[in-house]
């Protein structure tokens, strides 16, 4: 297949000016490297687009890919990693993972949480704040965690999240709005174990591949998987395939915020337990990072024993047989959503 890659270069948006903040969910030349050898090793061509706006002009310029495989997060609005997948769907082109309203959806943490509440998924009680003064008017019981709304990467997570009372929940609240320029979400403190499952498929067809525990080391300056703990997470954090009964059950919570969120081709998704140990939904990430050993989808697929490349080609699998686009020959297996196109192309 002749694969469109799409994604945002770190070192692009450094030159241009952007801080490391402002660029950490961004993609290193590694991992833009990384997977174009995985989609070359499985037998495509892959034409390095680069950002959503090189996708734009070249859509209009009437090209087209057999498939658009787009890592980019996008750079401004709540709805920036919806952006990419509004243009393909603007320009009817093929392209792998979830749809626009899925990608708006999920970086909103506050609208995700909404979502699954409402499929049944325990998910911790909260509060939305747009200023500090809201912090006075909330009633939830402490301990609290605090964090903005709609980033990722455990920006705005660390120790300073972890909030005692009103005082430091209005402090950090004031801190974090200021800095991420968001609203914050409170929300209970979840003082139990903390898993990530990898899903690949969609809706019915949708599996686990794998549940991981993630234990922040003893010794590591902060006690969250925050920010600097993932940058470093060689050696402060460790990922265990979990397979115990609290485990699977968070696998299960974590199929079924999938399947609410309407997730396609790939997803991670995060939990942590509550005291009593039932796993409580946090965030779903539909635009999992894929550096093969820094991030968490290809390290659980890894430990899982699927492999890097396994990984890639599950996804690109599942976009094309959703979509209708013939791999290698081989029939596709399409089903009856209304968000997948019907035309059936055949392709290398
Ligand atoms: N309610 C909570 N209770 C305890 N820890 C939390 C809570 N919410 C988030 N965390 C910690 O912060 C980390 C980042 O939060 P998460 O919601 O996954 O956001 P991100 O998009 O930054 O990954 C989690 O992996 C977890 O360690
Ligand atoms: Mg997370």
């Amino acid at each position: 297949m002749r694969i469109g890659f799409v994604y945002d270069l770190r070192e692009e948006y450094l030159a241009a000016g952007y801080s490391e903040l402002e660029v950490a969910e961004f993609d290193s030349p590694a991992t833009i490297d990384e997977i174009e050898a995985a989609l070359v090793h499985l037998g495509h061509d892959v034409d390095r687009v680069g950002r959503g706006q090189n996708l734009a002009r070249r859509l209009a310029a009437g090209e087209r890919f057999d498939l658009v495989f787009s890592i980019a997060e996008g750079l401004k609005g709540r709805s920036r990693e919806a952006q990419v997948p509004a243009v393909c769907e603007l320009f009817e082109q093929p392209y792998a993972f979830s749809d626009p309203l899925t990608m708006a959806a999920t970086l909103d943490k506050s609208v995700a949480k909404q979502i699954v509440m409402a499929h049944g998924v325990p998910t911790a009680t909260f509060a939305q704040l747009r200023s500090a003064e809201e912090a006075d008017a909330a009633t939830l019981d402490y301990p609290l965690f605090v964090k903005p709304v709609a980033e990722g990467t455990g920006k705005g997570c660390d120790a300073a999240s972890i909030v005692m009372n009103k005082d430091d929940l209005r402090q950090s609240a004031a801190r974090l709005i200021e800095r991420f320029a968001q609203p914050v979400l409170a929300e209970t403190y979840l003082p139990g174990r903390e898993f990530t499952v990898g899903i690949l498929g969609t809706g019915d067809t949708a599996r686990i591949i794998g549940i991981a525990e993630i234990t922040v080391r003893e010794g590591a300056e902060d006690p969250v998987y925050s920010y600097e703990n993932k940058e470093a997470c060689e050696e402060t954090v460790v990922y265990t395939l979990a397979d115990d009964a609290e485990a699977r059950r968070a696998g299960a919570i974590a199929l079924q915020a999938y399947r609410a969120l309407d997730c396609r081709d790939a997803a991670r998704l995060d939990l942590k337990s509550d005291a009593n140990g039932l796993p409580h939904f946090l965030e779903a990430n539909p635009i999992a990072g894929l550096h093969p050993t820094h991030s968490d989808l290809p390290i659980i697929a890894e430990l899982a024993g699927l492999g890097y490349d396994n990984l890639i080609a599950e996804i690109i699998a599942s976009a094309a047989h959703r979509q209708g686009v013939i791999v290698g020959g081989q029939e596709p297996v399409t089903h009856a959503c209304t968000c997948c196109a019907p035309k059936v192309r055949e392709v290398a």
